[in-house]
């Protein structure tokens, strides 16, 4: 499985790709204001078009994802078209998040054009990445536009399952990939038990299909849906910083390491200088 960091915070992604583990990069909206409140904090003056430049430089010969925020067809054709010109030539990295259908809650009439969008970048050979995937269906019909890559977002459903039933919980909470019972009853969302189970029905889907779409498992939260992705096939986990280094942790690795530190033997060490 690729690792994404999921960050468009410059530190964090020059960090994650000095481990080597490091497959690309995806941003959104949110993670780019993230980033920038934290800049504006230190009150460096630096611009934003630089910054992109730098994380681009950074993922060098491994894609980044920039999102649109537009969200009628033709203004995302143009914004899509804009940051792909400005920014891919640099280091060639560049693909385009387009969210999946672009109707706000209570408001419709615009549900067809993130697939157009999709169809027409893929058509001038812009890659994509269509995001805010809740069901296999609008990922078969991303795959179908034209998407390089399609973004289910397995946390956010599981907070989904979690709210409508007013189940309390913190934003890295476990949630079981076979889904949670609440009085007897199997939680689910239109026959999805857990974003794993997103993440895994997308990937089948694509199997039976032969769908050359790679299907990045996003909005993960915590370890063990890192692992339970990476098992049901995701070709893709994009990765918040916080859980890469949480990956890494574990108790009885400390203790292993303190152990080994106070058994050293001083004659071994002498071995160990430059020879
Ligand atoms: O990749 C999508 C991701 O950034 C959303 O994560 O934790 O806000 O649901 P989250």
């Amino acid at each position: 499985m690729k690792i994404f960091v999921d960050s468009a915070k410059l530190h964090e992604i020059k960090e994650a790709y000095s481990f080597g583990i490091l497959d690309g990069v995806t941003t959104n909206p949110s993670l780019l204001k993230q980033a920038v409140t934290e800049l504006q904090k230190t009150n460096k003056k630096i611009s934003l078009e630089n910054y992109i430049k730098d994380i681009l430089l950074t993922a060098k010969g491994t894609p980044v994802s920039l999102e649109v925020t537009e969200y009628i067809n033709e203004k995302m054709v143009s914004q899509a078209k804009a940051l792909y010109h400005r920014f891919n030539p640099i280091v060639k990295n560049v693909n385009i998040k387009i969210p999946i259908n672009t109707t706000f809650p209570g408001k419709t009439g615009n549900e067809f054009d993130g697939l157009k969008t999709i169809k027409t970048l893929s058509e001038a050979k812009i890659p994509t990445n269509c995001t805010l995937i809740f069901t296999p269906e609008q990922a078969l019909l991303a795959a179908k536009a034209g998407a390089t890559y399609v973004s289910p977002f397995a946390g956010r459903i599981d907070d989904y399952l979690r709210k409508q039933h007013n189940i309390s919980f913190n934003k890295t909470d476990y949630y079981p990939a076979e889904g949670m019972l609440h009085k007897d009853k199997l939680l689910q969302d239109n026959g999805i038990v857990s974003g794993v189970d997103l993440v895994a029905q997308i990937v089948d889907l694509f199997d039976i299909y032969g769908y050359n779409t790679e299907v990045i498992a996003a909005s993960l939260r915590n370890t063990q849906q890192v692992r339970e992705v990476a098992m049901v096939g995701a070709d893709i986990a994009t990765i918040p910083f916080s859980v890469i280094k949480e990956l890494l942790t574990h108790y009885k690795t400390q203790e292993g390491m303190q152990k080994f530190t106070e058994d050293i033997v001083p004659e071994y060490v002498t071995l160990t200088q430059e020879y």
